[in-house]
């Protein structure tokens, strides 16, 4: 086994706060990940930062009308807070904007630079002639190839989840302006996966069968669709700027330069001895990421590393997840439909553990998943109080009220206290076997099976019913019971920091070790608990009320924008006729006319019959307008008709003319009047 364990997760942009989602799918699994292998006495370093650099910096900075130094201040001390705040145990959270990170990643370009590892490439590029600035990645949006959707950016179509490039768009345009681009020749630096497809595919195809299904296949479609030159600069004035001549005004691509963040964030906490972890065969190294972040950490980044040598080590393995759903919907930070973490540390003070462990329960492993409040709800009341808060509270409270919270000294045990304690073992296991591979759901429900076992042993063994007969007994039964109450300190200790801090204080102890979970005798006889507190209160059905009451109001407001948008780019009339000369239109013979008698035709919804006084004569015309007016509102009416249309006979009538109808869009009629009455026959043209 190797001895270091590196582990990173994605560095979040510090363009918005940290979800749900982000939680789920990397920063949840990464430190229960570390969690246990510091439990384990396994040496460990937990590295992550804020990424503050690309697009969505920029992008966000026009949207909040401020400078993108100003969206990453706000943004990187946001994050960083919460995460503590939550309990994520990273050994240093840094920033993409460090003096460190800026002056490591110029260096890092500039060897592969000196090297001759990158391609100079001058080529035509889409350049925005209103904003001036050429469009890359977000800043260009069109309709995407694949799937149609008509908001793809030029780097990816959220929609379908291509990987694009902005030439491929259909309709470009700025997302800047608004302006259609045009093409204008730049120089910029590639990096030629292509030369590193042969090594990439024994590395991965070959090395790394155990890899997650879907790290491995998506890694295995890139590979065999073919690997192209990569882009690693860009015309952009937020970056780490190229640190070469005739660079001007253009910085390092943030995907070349975010992943490099990870190596000078362990320089800027171990500037002496950081090579140590990412330069030694004996430095296992896991990156936590989210599915949309798998080509960059499997195939673009390994072949940085790679190409730059100097015994980087690569990545053992990419737990990647999928993603999480809100309420059946995609969660988004621009469309604000999320459950932002800041947030929900202050709607659910105390409650980290419970958000924890809904999205570990919960956790897109292997697809996408969803997050309801109900199932929240109903996760922290029937499980995490119901069956792990209820078992501690009456073991702890049973010892204090028979035993002055004393463990007793067990008689002999029976059946049913040995069963109980076998399980300890059994589930320690389990639950090991899934940590070491990842599954940390499953990992998770066999805590949750371990507390209940105890449940259901307290709840079998009745020890407050024994105790009116046989006290040797209930000190067995409560022996036991603390026994199980202290395995799950050790078994929640991953996932559930607070509770087990918590649940320490009432068992008296300091944090119980890995190495001895599995045995019956954690504490000793004799040993004083403190009194007992509740590890969880319940979520009453208010508070979950005002969740989804907040996000209904965010839903709504969304639907009325969109409808609001939908209307205003909706045409207003029907589209133009072709033209026609004049001649065709006199020979149209159109003249005023009186209604005489009006009536259904028997057996349509639509047509009414009417006799007309046209001046000329008196006729019949059926018209299908009934849906528009009744017959008694038609009879006296004054109405325009084309006089000399070709009689039709329509439902056995015969019909001579028709008459003038203005139709709206929406489809909507009136019949078409003179300003003022008439005489009957009166020519229009
Ligand atoms: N900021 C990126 C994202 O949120 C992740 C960067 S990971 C790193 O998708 F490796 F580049 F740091
Ligand atoms: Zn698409």
């Amino acid at each position: 086994m190797k001895k270091r364990n590196l582990i990173t997760c994605a560095l979040p942009y510090a363009n918005g706060p940290v979800h749900i989602g982000h939680l789920a799918g990397v920063y949840v699994p990464a430190d229960i990940y570390v969690r246990y292998l510091r439990m384990r006495g396994r040496e460990t370093l937990f590295v992550c930062g804020s990424d503050e650099h690309g697009v969505p910096i920029t992008m966000a900075a026009r949207k909040e009308g401020c400078s993108p130094q100003d969206i990453v201040d706000k943004y990187h001390s946001l994050i960083k807070k919460s995460f503590a705040d939550f309990g994520i145990t990273f050994d240093i959270y840094s920033r993409t904007s460090s003096a460190t990170h800026h002056k490591y990643a110029a260096e890092f370009f500039r060897k592969l630079y000196e090297e001759g590892k990158f391609i100079e490439k001058e080529s035509e590029q889409f350049y925005d002639p209103e904003a001036k600035v050429f469009l890359a990645d977000r800043y260009i949006v069109g309709t995407c190839p694949k799937c149609g959707n008509e908001g793809a950016y030029g780097d990816q179509c959220e929609k379908c989840g291509s990987t694009l490039s902005p030439e491929e768009l259909i309709n470009p345009h700025s997302k800047v302006s608004g302006a259609e681009p045009v093409k204008k020749m730049t120089k910029h630096w590639y990096l030629p996966l292509n030369e590193y497809e042969p090594w990439l595919r024994q590395w991965i195809l070959e090395g790394h069968k155990e890899w997650k299904s879907n790290v491995y296949g998506q890694c295995k479609s890139w590979l065999d669709g073919g690997l192209q030159p990569r882009a690693v600069s860009r015309d952009l004035d937020w970056g780490v700027p190229v640190p070469v001549e005739g660079a001007e005004g253009k910085v390092l691509y943030v995907w070349f330069d975010a992943p490099i963040g990870y190596i000078s964030n362990t320089i800027e906490l171990l500037p002496d001895s950081w090579e140590q972890w990412w330069k030694s065969p004996d430095t296992r190294m896991i990156h936590f990421i989210g599915k949309d972040n798998i080509v960059f950490h499997c195939i673009v980044f390994p072949s940085m590393l790679k190409a730059y040598g100097d015994g980087f080590i690569l990545p053992d393995n990419v737990p990647a997840n999928e993603f999480l759903n809100l309420e059946g919907d995609k969660i988004s930070t621009s469309r604000n439909w999320a459950v932002w973490l800041h947030e929900y540390l202050q709607d659910f003070p105390g409650k980290q553990d419970t958000l924890r462990y809904v999205l570990t329960a919960n956790a897109p492993e292997t697809k996408d998943n969803d997050f309801t409040w109900k199932d929240f709800q109903a996760r922290h009341n029937s499980e995490l109080l119901a069956i792990f808060g209820n078992f501690v509270n009456r073991a702890v409270v049973l010892t204090h009220k028979y035993f002055g919270g004393c463990i007793p000294e067990p008689g002999a045990f029976q059946d049913i206290d040995k069963e109980a304690l076998a399980q300890i073992p059994v589930l320690k296991q389990a639950i090991e076997e899934n940590l070491e591979t990842f599954k940390f759901r499953e990992a998770l429900r066999e805590a949750m099976n371990l507390a209940r076992v105890g449940n259901k042993y307290i709840s079998d063994t009745e020890p407050w019913a024994v105790a009116k007969t046989d006290m040797e007994r209930t000190a067995t039964i409560l022996y036991t019971s603390i026994q199980l109450c202290a395995s799950l300190s050790v078994a929640f200790a991953p996932f559930l920091p607070f509770s087990v801090e918590k649940l320490n204080r009432i068992l008296n102890v300091q944090p119980l070790s890995w190495d001895d979970f599995g045995r019956s005798d954690l504490l000793p006889v004799g040993h004083k608990l403190n009194q007992a507190e509740l590890l969880f209160s319940k979520i009453e059905d208010a508070e979950i009320e005002k969740q989804i009451a907040r996000l209904a109001e965010i839903k709504a407001a969304r639907e009325a924008a969109e409808a609001a948008a939908a209307a205003a780019a909706a045409p207003k009339s029907e589209p133009a006729k072709e033209p026609c000369t004049f001649e065709e239109f006199a020979k149209m013979d159109i003249r005023t006319a009186t209604v005489l008698a009006a009536e259904r035709v028997p057996k349509t919804d639509k047509l009414l019959k009417l006799t007309i006084d046209t001046g000329l004569d008196q006729r019949v015309i059926v018209s299908g307008i009934a849906q528009y007016y009744t017959p008694e509102e038609m009879v006296g009416k004054q109405i325009c008709i084309l006089a000399n249309l070709q009689p039709r006979t329509i439902r056995g009538i015969e019909s001579k003319g028709m008459i003038l109808m203005a139709k709206q869009i929406d489809g909507k009629m009136r019949i078409v009047t003179p300003e003022e009455r008439l005489t009957n026959g009166a020519t229009i043209g």
